[in-house]
């Protein structure tokens, strides 16, 4: 007997309604907003020792605060996360996964002056 679908049917049932769901479910904007909270958060833990990693905050100055390094134009986002991937001294190497760094980016990115 020749199969007429290349995949069984009920993978190919999933794989189009998770292709027309999943564009649905998650909106680039809603994605990057929890990005960005969950960048946020990482960067309290792990950043603000040497960065001022908010707006506001209490002045830091071993690294640049994260609205300058949002705001550089020479800092582009493949920059950074080659950056965050491996880090120079004097900034120590925090082991970041790439959904950190993911979640970090779209937090700078959220620092942009308009
Ligand atoms: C122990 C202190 C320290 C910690 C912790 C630290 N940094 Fe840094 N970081 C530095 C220093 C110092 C520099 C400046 C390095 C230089 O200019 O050579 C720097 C530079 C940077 C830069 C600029 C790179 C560039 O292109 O010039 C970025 C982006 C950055 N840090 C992000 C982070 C993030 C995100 C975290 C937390 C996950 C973090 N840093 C944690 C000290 C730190």
């Amino acid at each position: 007997m020749a199969r007429v679908f290349p995949i069984g049917p009920r993978r190919w049932l999933a794989a189009t309604v998770g292709a027309i769901l999943l564009p649905l479910l998650s909106g680039p904007s809603a994605a990057d907003d929890i990005d960005a909270e969950r960048g946020l958060s990482i960067a309290r833990t792990w950043c603000s020792s040497c960065h001022l990693v908010e707006p506001a905050g209490a002045a830091v100055d071993a690294g640049p605060p994260f609205t300058e390094v949002a705001n550089d134009p020479e800092r582009t986002p493949d920059r950074l996360r080659a950056w965050l991937a491996d880090p120079h001294p004097p900034m120590p190497d925090l082991n970041l996964s790439r959904d950190e760094i993911r979640a970090i980016l779209a937090y700078l990115e959220s620092l942009k002056d308009s």
